[in-house]
């Protein structure tokens, strides 16, 4: 992220506008005026009553605002490429995102949390004083920011299978987002991942639509609580909608080559739990469905989200999805935005968005009806968040980022999610028989691989890219001090180690979207040498796998005595030395069919081939 000079001398004027703003806010409160900006006797109307009904202040608002104003309110900015932090002003933006990795140079809650309220600083100032909308993608805890809980991703929590466990990992999640002042997760993805070969399976509760409709319902629930109000509840997304884990081919930002039963019954089925659940927004796939964008499908962004489904939220167009629609940007901005997108993640050139926009409905391309819909929409949520009324950063919950009780929620949810699929009656390891122990391989000491994507910047890395405990550190943690443990077989041929067992923690790179797609899902050659060299030397092998899918892993299993699929458990690897130390049981059961070949993956290939094992399948003691 470059920061140059311009950048620190707006940061001063931004931190004297935030400075600003609570100033304003106070002065507001201390004449006791009511919500939302000036002094009672000089009352905004109607709209600035926080007893009224968020529908009826949102249209009491949108009768004063001019076109600029509304067309402000449909667009989105990504904070990095804001040309001035005044653009919020200028243009009226309504909303800002941090995409994967987009933040403040200095990492931290508190930086965050600073960052925001210097941009609501500067929406506060406009002619209404509408607040800013902020976005982020906090998909397995507020993962952009560096010491926050990173909890399992979804294909993990598919296979732990709790309800209850998901909704506090994500009032917790909430929490932790809130405490930076941002008001929105991208979050529950309700894909029902059909093929392995997508590099976003592990955003994916489960095959099993079922599964996906009581998770991620439970998801929305915990992220928005009872009350949107409330200073802890963030709004949900629930994307990306619809049938975007049904590609040919398991390729992202494919087509689903489907019958309309296919999508109904399977990709389109979470989203009636979700929207009973109350979820706020929804974003549309970048995907199509037999050669349709979805974000160009007026039938099913209108006519089946809001006519039968109901919905009542407002959609929020996927990074640039409108760009990818081809024609003109005239036409594909006005298609887009006829066929159901409210907000436009644009999010680089939010300027010239905006202008064309503007002569779309001058020009009666979009119509002004279209735009009041979209606006009251946005509005809407805005006044149900409490925006108006508590528009900056709930500090008070900055000592919760990262806090011990999070991050025992993700270490309960790590011991649930793994899936014992072979032992052979090694584990669980017995602490007072235990004289040395290997606890190597590439991913053994890798708190990135650990993660996965979406950790820390958009692909994650490898290494300390965050705080947390790893599986080797884990188990030093946990074993007592007479338990020699070798980080590598060198070092215990060096010291004339007698091994009693190798614990092996292999799998993939962190990958994110279309980089994780692959026609190979396997492990690299070197992950799986070592398996075979530690085996063929006698010693019994615990592989433990971090991966984002199921992989093509008979032969790895075959030579290990016992074999844990870990998923990507995040930063809390203390739950999995519990389970190899049996302080707990794994109950973990695959929420995918885990494929025996290549001819097995997809959903072509599951009529071919019987899986290795089958979803639900899964070990214990
Ligand atoms: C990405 C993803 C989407 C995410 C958005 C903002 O491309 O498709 O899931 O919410 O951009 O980061």
């Amino acid at each position: 992220m470059k920061v140059d000079n311009r950048r620190k001398v707006r940061g001063l004027a931004g931190a004297l506008a935030s400075l600003a703003a609570v100033v304003f806010l106070v002065s507001c409160c201390a004449s006791g005026a009511s919500s939302g900006g000036k002094p009672a006797g000089q009352a905004k109307g109607a709209w600035s009553d926080a007893s009224l009904p968020a529908e009826s202040r949102a249209a009491e608002l949108l009768k004063k605002m001019t076109l600029d104003e509304k067309i402000g309110q449909m667009t989105q900015a990504d904070r990095q490429f804001l040309k001035s932090y005044a653009d919020i002003a200028r243009l009226h933006l309504g909303s800002l995102l941090s995409g994967g990795g987009s933040g403040p140079d200095e990492n931290t809650a508190e930086a965050w949390a600073d960052m925001y309220d210097e941009f609501q600083g500067y929406a506060l100032k406009t002619r209404l004083g509408i607040p800013l909308v902020y976005g982020v993608d906090a998909v397995h805890g507020h993962n952009n920011v560096r010491g926050a809980t990173i909890f399992p991703h979804n294909i993990g929590l598919g296979a732990a299978n709790d309800p209850d466990l998901v909704e506090r990992i994500a009032r917790a999640t909430a929490v932790e987002v809130a405490a930076t002042g941002i008001d929105w997760n991208f979050a529950p993805c309700l894909t029902v991942p059909q093929d392995i070969r997508w590099g976003r399976t592990y955003e994916g509760y489960s095959e099993n639509p079922e599964i996906v409709s009581v998770l991620g319902s439970a998801a929305v629930r915990g992220y928005q609580g009872t009350d949107l109000a409330a200073r802890d509840t963030i709004l949900a997304t629930i994307k990306h909608f619809v049938a975007d884990g049904g590609t040919f081919g398991g390729k992202d930002r494919g087509d689903a080559k489907i019958s309309e039963e296919e999508l109904r019954s399977i990709h389109l089925h979470p989203y009636f739990a979700a929207i009973g659940a109350g979820a706020g927004s929804l974003m549309p796939s970048f995907s199509s469905w037999n050669g349709v964008r979805m974000h160009a499908h007026g039938e099913l962004l209108t006519g089946v989200l809001r006519g039968e489904m109901g919905f009542a939220g407002f959609t929020i167009s996927d990074w640039a999805a409108l760009d990818e629609l081809g024609g003109t940007p005239e036409h594909r901005i006005a298609l887009g935005i006829n066929s159901g997108v409210d907000m436009v993640m644009v999010p680089e050139h939010y300027e010239s968005f905006i202008t064309t926009l503007k002569k779309l409905v001058k020009d009666g391309a979009v119509s002004e009806a279209r735009v009041d819909e979209a606006v009251l929409r946005i509005l809407t949520a805005k006044f149900k968040l409490g925006l108006f009324e508590s528009p900056l950063a709930e500090r008070e919950f900055l000592d919760r980022v990262g806090s011990p009780e999070h991050r025992a929620v993700a270490r309960e949810a790590v011991r649930k999610s793994a899936v014992l699929l072979k032992n052979d009656g090694i584990l669980p390891f017995k602490k007072e028989n235990l004289k040395a122990i290997l606890v190597t391989g590439p991913l053994a000491d890798n708190l990135g691989a650990q993660c996965g994507g979406w950790t820390i910047s958009w692909q994650g890395g490898n290494g300390p890219v965050t705080e947390g405990t790893t599986v080797l550190a884990a188990l030093r943690a946990a074993l007592p001090e007479s338990v020699a443990i070798y980080d590598s077989l060198k070092a215990a041929e060096k010291a004339g180690a007698k091994i009693d067992v190798a614990v092996v923690v292999v799998g993939e790179r962190p990958y994110a979207e279309w980089q994780g797609d692959t026609q190979n899902p396997a492990l690299p050659p070197a992950h799986s040498e070592l398996i075979e060299t530690l085996s063929g030397q006698g010693l019994p092998v615990v592989t433990v796998l971090f991966s984002g899918r199921p992989l093509l892993a008979e032969r790895e299993i075959a030579m290990s005595s016992a074999f844990l699929a870990a998923w990507l458990p995040g930063t809390e690897g203390a739950g999995l030395a519990d389970l190899l130390l049996g302080d707990a049981k794994p109950t973990g059961k695959l929420s995918f069919s885990w494929p025996k070949t290549l001819a097995g993956i997809g959903a072509e290939g599951k009529k071919n081939e019987k899986p290795l094992f089958e979803l639900g399948y899964g070990l214990s003691w």
